[in-house]
């Protein structure tokens, strides 16, 4: 007998974007992803050593800078991506940026700071979604998990405008499901609140959600990075927005 055994991991094969995968969430999909045997490509905005240090653990990776927002810097991640790869089969919008505001100071809430996040959250997801989709089609079983947040469910969150940028992301994720299927297939989960550097000071959500949600506890990296391949894996789920927040929601 002579050769190597196939690999059968279930994403083998596949290349993976992850944007936003430098930290938090995203870092932990990419890894869950190489995991599952894609061939993963991190990206970040602004913090290059811990993308690049990223992508060399994993086997197969790179790691390319871009910011979401910029439409031009958008086209060229995906384009760079499949220069480099060769094909795409799964795209994660995952970068995303918010502003703390008590939702009572609406003067604080300026036109500035809507445009920021929503330029991130919103414009972000749809430009690099837009840029992706010819080769999604090309993969013949090409798909997008977009992370949106309970705040774009439930009138909740960091600010008003973040929640807002969310429940945009969480319905583009339905139009987009149903524009673009059969070909792709496009999910959400929205997360709760999750222990990454984001939340790291937020000692009064920590504690309502310990003594609030069902299971107890705040969310890792590593559940919604979970729940995001349970959706890669699904293959006849689409257009869905899968709460990933202990339970809280029901509470
Ligand atoms: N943590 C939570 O409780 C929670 C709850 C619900 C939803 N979410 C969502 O989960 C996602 C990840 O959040 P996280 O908590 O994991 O945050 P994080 O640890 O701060 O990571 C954010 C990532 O996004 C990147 N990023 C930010 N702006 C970008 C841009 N314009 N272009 C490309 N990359 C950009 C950051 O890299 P740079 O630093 O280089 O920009 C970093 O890699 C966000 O969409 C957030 O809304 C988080």
């Amino acid at each position: 007998m002579s050769g190597t055994r196939a690999d059968d991991r279930p994403l083998a094969g596949q290349v993976a974007l992850v944007t936003g995968s430098s930290s938090g969430i995203g870092a932990a999909t990419a890894r869950a992803l190489a995991g599952l045997g894609a061939t993963v490509v991190v990206n970040s905005a602004r913090s290059v050593a811990a993308g690049e240090a990223l992508a060399a653990e994993l086997p197969g990776a790179s790691y390319l800078q871009a910011d979401v927002a910029d439409e031009a810097e958008a086209r060229r991640l995906v384009a760079e991506t499949v220069e480099r790869h060769g094909r795409l089969d799964v795209l994660v919008n995952n970068a995303g940026t918010t502003r703390v505001i008590p939702h009572q100071d609406l003067e604080a809430a300026s036109p500035a700071v809507w445009r920021e996040i929503l330029d991130v959250n919103v414009l972000g997801t749809w430009q690099v979604t837009v840029a992706a989709v010819p080769h999604l089609r090309a993969s013949g079983q090409g798909q997008v998990v977009n992370v949106s947040s309970i705040a774009g469910e439930r009138p909740s969150g960091s600010s008003i405008p973040y929640a807002c940028s969310k429940a945009a992301v969480s319905h583009m994720t339905r139009l987009l499901a149903s524009a673009l299927g059969p070909a792709i297939r496009v999910n959400a989960v929205a997360p709760g609140m999750v222990e990454t550097p984001w939340t790291a000071s937020w000692e009064a959500v920590r504690t309502h959600v310990e003594r609030t949600a069902p299971l107890a506890r705040t969310g890792r990296p590593e559940d919604v990075a979970a729940a995001i391949c349970g959706l890669v894996l699904s293959p006849y789920v689409t257009g869905e927005v899968l709460l990933v927040d202990g339970g809280l929601h029901l509470r």
